[in-house]
């Protein structure tokens, strides 16, 4: 009997509608990660036809191993993530696999997490969070920023002698700020509609991109851009993104060309009161050196929605003591409501698939 193999409960909703599809289901057992064993047994059992993949555990890599080990009717794999790059997807077309995925469904949740890093970032508020948790300052608190005045060692909490500029960050409402992406898809579009919100309305901020490559008809596309938004849009070089940018917003794929993206010499070249913030994969912004750059003040401050090595992060990795670095643990789309859609969307993707129909949302690379 044709089943569909589901490694994690997607949710009550898209559980049922997997019951109603008239496929057999194997579910993992257990609410919690599979191992990597169970995986690949049952992803060898004929009968599975299509997989409905948990990203973000460990068990979930589609490499070679995976693709070695799944049964020749193998039809789909359907991944609740937009990212996929824990899939070897040209591997998987090659051996006749779609790949599906989530995209459209969390653009609005990750740019809102993205936007409220982007503020807490520039705002302290991790520093604040950190300042009233600890009773008091241990160390010198205050960042060097051209914008704050340095009160060494003068903050107290709960006796913070309030001064003019005591926690004071840059201003996202600042006039003429840059703010560059690296990476603009549908959630970079939905960032720029939430930040211009909060920018200047008399002197707006302009906007940098850098995509991975130039289009046929980028001069139109940037002429589009900046109707939309009542600004000067345009694709620049990373190099120029790093060197004008006051906010730098990292939300573009993980691929060996943008490994390491953000490293030391971009780092070097942002200004000092500039703030980074990755809400994409941790492995494009390298940790020892925004680490360094943070500690020799030749950034403002980051905020991580994203880390490399996460989950496995111990709570005194230097980012996560570091006050300048806002570190959540991967929540950009965790919302109730985004998260059902993107079982919804999942659960679609692998029935379409074991249905031998286009899948709702494949992967295209
Ligand atoms: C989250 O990071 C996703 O790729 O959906
Ligand atoms: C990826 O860069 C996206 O914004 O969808």
């Amino acid at each position: 009997m044709p089943s569909i193999l589901v490694t994690r409960n997607v949710g009550p909703a898209a559980m049922a509608k997997l019951e109603a599809s008239g496929f057999d289901l194997i579910v993992n057992p257990v609410d919690a990660e599979p191992t990597r064993a169970w995986v690949l047994e049952n992803i060898a059992n004929p009968d599975v036809i299509s997989v409905c993949l948990m990203h973000g555990q460990g068990s979930d890599k589609v490499d070679e191993e995976f693709l070695n080990a799944c049964n020749p009717n193998l039809k789909t794999v359907s991944t609740f993530s937009v990212g996929f790059d824990h899939i070897d997807v040209k591997g998987a077309n090659a051996r006749g696999i779609k790949i599906g995925h989530t995209p459209g469904v969390l653009s609005d949740s990750v740019a809102d997490i993205t936007t409220m890093l982007v503020l807490m970032t520039m705002r302290r508020v991790q520093e604040g969070i950190d300042l009233i948790k600890s009773g008091g300052p241990t160390a010198p608190l205050l960042t060097p920023c051209a914008r704050s005045i340095p009160l060494a060692n003068a903050l107290q909490w709960p006796k913070l002698p309030w001064a003019p500029f005591v926690m004071c960050g840059p201003n996202i409402g600042h006039p003429n700020l840059t703010i560059g992406f690296l990476g603009f898809g549908r959630i970079s579009e939905v960032v720029v509609d939430r930040l211009l919100a909060f920018t200047s309305k008399t002197a707006p901020p302009t906007i940098l991109y850098n995509s991975s490559r130039a289009r046929d008809n980028q001069a139109q596309l940037d002429a589009d851009f900046s109707k939309r938004w009542g600004t000067t849009v345009r694709r620049a070089e990373v190099d120029e993104v790093a060197e004008k940018s006051d906010v730098v917003i990292v939300l573009c794929s993980l691929n060996p060309s943008t490994t390491d993206l953000v490293n030391a010499a971009f780092l070097k070249k942002m200004k000092k009161s500039a703030i980074l913030v990755n809400a994409a994969r941790g492995p494009i912004v390298n940790s020892e050196d925004l680490n360094a750059a943070l500690d020799a003040g030749e950034i403002y401050g980051a905020g991580l929605d994203v880390i490399t090595g996460e989950p496995h992060v111990a709570p005194d990795h230097p980012l996560v003591l570091n006050s300048r670095c806002v570190v959540i643990p991967h929540m950009g789309s965790a919302d109730m409501d985004t998260r059902a859609a993107m079982g919804d969307l999942c659960v679609s993707n692998a029935i379409a698939g074991a249905k031998g129909e286009a899948l709702v949302a494949e992967v295209k690379v």
